[in-house]
């Protein structure tokens, strides 16, 4: 039975032809990311890499000059334009489905409150201008647009979507993932109160009302539109969070509030000074014997090459200007900057899971990386930092 973890209270009503689109705006990305993709993949290894060899009389050093001899190629170049026009045409059509219906699905928040948990926003709230001056992943308007509505849930509803068109039935998967990893590294945490960061709308937030049934759940982030239907989708899926808009560098919580402070990919979404900043924030509001855990996809030290420049492809061509950065950071020193004593903090691999948290990580790939041995190819895992106060 197809899975329906993406139907909830705040799903949009869409119309024949707009599901039509939707089927073929996903066949093009599947077809793009998973059979392209494996092509320039091939391409590379089997002609590019050795045609370099031959030529130069030693291997590609590094990701810099993988991306040269790739972009030089007409096979490249076409896959690398396909990657963004499949992209800008799936948030087109996400957006006119969801503006189209805008009005509808903001009274519809409304509607879906039950008064289980809270949704705290702030008027004066200024968005950091890491979030507010680019469209990231060429979301358009990015995570603060409203569509010119008062009360609108506008970037929440079309984040929503469009990451259905990415993973439907698999949303909050990466909050899954780390409540994988805590479980399993981690058995005896029993948190009474967590907070999830950079939490958009709630996908990852829900999966730990699940796994830690008795705990009080915060999710926070800097967006309004998000964290409004954020807080409606949970209502309607009868999921208790206390959703509120604040900065994670320096929240208004109290020192010492929480057992469990978690992000997915919210990290390579920010800066070095702010996630600096996060980090540091993170150890303030944790209890003695907290722990901190962040995921985000691997970084370069973990990741082959080839790999480097398809994420570097994600600055480049794709709106993410911390990505590669963030990637290329030292985030063992990051943590202990940021007070976590040196034993107490580390960087490792959490297993990916599937809806049934099943996990598909190539294992063996996973525990070569993990001792920083061999390098696999992305999809072996998600990064993660821990640190324990
Ligand atoms: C890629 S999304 C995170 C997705 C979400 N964690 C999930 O698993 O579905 C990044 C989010 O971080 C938020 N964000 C970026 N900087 C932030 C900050 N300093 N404080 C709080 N939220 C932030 C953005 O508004 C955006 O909603």
């Amino acid at each position: 039975m197809q899975n329906q973890s993406h139907l909830h209270g705040m799903t949009p009503e869409l119309t024949h032809d707009e599901i039509a689109r939707e089927h073929a705006v996903r066949a093009m990305r599947f077809h793009v990311y998973a059979q392209v993709s494996q092509g320039t993949r091939g391409y590379f290894t089997n002609v590019v890499a050795p045609e370099f060899e031959k030529s130069q009389g030693r291997a590609l050093n590094d990701r810099q000059e993988v991306r040269r001899v790739m972009e030089e190629r007409p096979y490249v170049q076409l896959h690398l334009s396909l990657q963004r026009s499949v992209q800008e045409v799936m948030w087109n059509t996400v957006v006119e489905n969801i503006e189209r219906q805008l009005p509808e699905l903001n009274a519809r928040a409304k509607g879906c409150e039950r008064n289980l948990g809270s949704l705290t926003l702030n008027e004066a709230f200024e968005i950091p201008r890491y979030v507010s001056n680019v469209d990231i992943h060429c979301m358009p308007g990015g995570y603060g647009y409203d569509g010119g509505e008062p009360q609108s849930v506008a970037a929440g509803a079309i984040y929503d979507r469009g990451i259905s068109m990415y993973q439907r039935g698999q949303e909050g998967n990466l909050g899954a993932s780390v409540i994988g990893y805590l479980k399993k590294n981690f058995p005896n945490l029993k948190p009474a109160r967590i907070l999830d960061l950079g939490c958009t709308v709630g996908m990852s937030t829900l999966r730990y009302c699940d796994a830690y049934q008795d705990a009080e759940i915060y999710a926070l982030d800097v967006a309004a539109p998000c964290l409004r239907y954020g807080h409606a989708r949970a209502e309607s899926l009868g999921k208790k969070v206390h959703f509120s808009q604040q900065n994670a560098e320096r929240t208004n919580f109290t020192e010492g509030t929480f057992d469990l402070v978690v992000s997915t990919i919210l990290a390579h979404e920010t800066s070095t000074t702010a996630w600096q900043n996060i980090l540091k924030e993170c150890r303030r509001l944790l209890k003695p014997g907290g722990v901190m855990a962040h995921a985000d996809l691997p970084q370069f030290a973990d990741i082959d090459t080839y790999t480097q420049f398809m994420f570097g492809n994600e600055t480049r061509y794709n709106n993410e200007p911390f990505w590669s950065t963030f990637r290329a950071m030292d985030l063992k020193a990051a943590m202990e900057a940021a007070g976590f004593a040196p034993d107490q903090c580390f960087l490792d691999l959490a297993d990916m899971v599937d809806r049934d948290a099943k996990v598909f990580t190539n294992t063996k790939i996973s525990a070569d990386a993990r001792t920083r041995n061999a390098k696999g190819p992305a999809g072996f895992g998600w990064g993660v930092q821990i640190g324990i106060k």
